[in-house]
């Protein structure tokens, strides 16, 4: 009996998938679904929520990041990714030129995937 594999079997770990030579097993390979950030050594975990902007996430989770100017500049609100990198979209100019190390984004900057 041939089955249907949909997105929901693969969080639940039930199923691999075989694509040519890769096999992708859920429980090795666990979708991430949450991101957790460092700031001022205190790391938060939040829900992604969709073409939100990182720091207006978090503020609404109540996750009390230290912010100032919203525009990228000042750099107060720099947060380093500890999981869920994949759930960003990659950086902008600003934070490409405030953040050196790709492990630090610009909450006020990072938008939400
Ligand atoms: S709040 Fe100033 S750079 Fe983000």
């Amino acid at each position: 009996m041939e089955r249907k594999l949909t997105v929901g079997s693969l969080i639940q770990g039930k199923y691999s998938i075989e694509v040519g030579d890769l096999i992708i097993e859920p429980e090795k390979n666990p979708i991430k679904t949450f991101i957790e950030i460092k700031q001022n050594n205190q790391s938060f975990k939040l829900t992604p929520a969709p073409n939100e902007l990182l720091l207006d996430s978090a503020l609404k989770q109540n996750i009390p990041l230290d912010y100032k100017c919203r525009k990228g500049t000042c750099g107060r609100c720099a947060v380093e990714i500890l999981e869920g990198h994949n759930l960003l979209h990659p950086p902008n100019e600003i934070e490409l030129k405030k953040c050196r190390d790709a492990n630090f984004r610009l909450a006020c900057q990072a938008k939400i995937k």
